[in-house]
């Protein structure tokens, strides 16, 4: 990793950025100066892990954050001796302000920054009513004002290069509301509006913005003591994903015109379906039980 000891950047911006830029995404740029830097939060388990995987083997040097330094560092040293990049691990609490500034402070010395994966987060279950408010803090602060700092922090290096890539891990649960999920649901439709509006600023930069809505994805998400009774069995199979799966779609998709990228069909038809009135109040009602049994 380089570090840019003065921070001092003329970044481009959304006006004005010459026209030269690609209109898609290109995985390798033509010629960069050094190698390119993906920082990927929520690296030490689940969706994270695999960015990290998949993105080193696309070729970028690794930022991994994340709270449990020995995963982070394990994963690190499994992926530099694979792939034969450069991992650098930095262990941050992204639900406090110490660590959304500590995160910010390196990114803004990085001068080679590329691409943020802003996919730290957690759920909880049951209704807000009786939740802990300050667990539901922490969620605001770690999937609202962590992925808003680190993004503003990350821009001006991505609009300089007039490259890169801002991926923030969302959830259907945006558009699926369903009881016991109110701050989760809100929080991630947070994001999807972000990165839409972000999206429209900086279109012919070079830079791009997906909002990536999982469903169900088999990590430690559903392992927490909060999710003790739920029980992953009654839901279907086929409303399953894999990490590996969800985040090489999510990679292949990046610039191709989706800012809210849903990577799997069946996810894709659900929300279609609950757009209608009878069927749509119906899902929700029996998925809101689900969700509470
Ligand atoms: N799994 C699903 O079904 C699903 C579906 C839709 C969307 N998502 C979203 O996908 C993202 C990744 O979740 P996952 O499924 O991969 O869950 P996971 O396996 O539990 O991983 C969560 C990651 O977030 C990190 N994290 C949690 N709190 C943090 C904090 N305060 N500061 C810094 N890092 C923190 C964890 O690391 P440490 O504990 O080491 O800090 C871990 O690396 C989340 O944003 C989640 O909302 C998941």
């Amino acid at each position: 990793m380089s570090l840019n000891p003065s921070g001092a950047q003329s970044p481009a911006t959304a006006q004005s950025a010459p026209r030269d830029v690609p209109a898609r995404f290109v995985w390798h740029p033509r010629n960069p100066s050094a190698p390119l830097t993906a920082l990927v939060t929520g690296a030490s388990a689940g969706i994270g892990a695999e960015f990290a995987r998949q993105l080193a083997g696309r070729g970028f040097d690794l930022l991994l954050v994340a709270r449990r330094a020995t995963r982070l560092t394990e994963l690190a040293r499994t992926i530099e001796s694979e792939a034969g990049v450069r991992c650098t691990v930095l262990a941050a609490d992204l639900a406090q302000e110490c660590g959304v500034a500590q995160v910010e402070a390196v990114i803004r010395q990085l001068d080679n920054l590329a691409i943020l994966v802003n996919n730290a987060g957690f759920g909880t279950v049951g209704q807000f009513v009786r939740s802990d408010p300050l667990r539901q803090q922490e969620m605001v602060y770690l999937h609202v004002m962590a992925a808003m700092r680190l993004t503003q922090a990350a821009l001006p290096a991505l609009l300089h290069h007039r490259y890169g890539a801002l991926i923030n891990v969302s959830s259907v649960a945006a558009y699926i509301r369903l009881r016991g999920n109110v701050n989760y649901s809100a929080t991630k439709a947070f994001l999807n509006a972000f990165s839409e509006t972000l999206h429209h600023e900086l279109q012919g930069t070079g830079v791009f913005v997906q909002a990536l809505c999982p469903g169900f994805t088999r990590t430690e998400f559903h392992s927490t003591p909060d999710y003790q009774n739920f029980k992953p069995h009654t839901y279907p199979a086929f409303m399953w994903q894999s990490a590996q799966k969800v985040v090489q779609r999510s990679l292949d998709a990046v610039g191709n015109g989706q800012v809210i990228y849903v990577p799997s069909l069946v996810y894709r038809a659900l929300l279609l379906a609950l757009q209608t009135p009878v069927l749509g109040e119906t899902m929700l009602r029996v998925g809101g039980r689900l969700a509470q049994a």
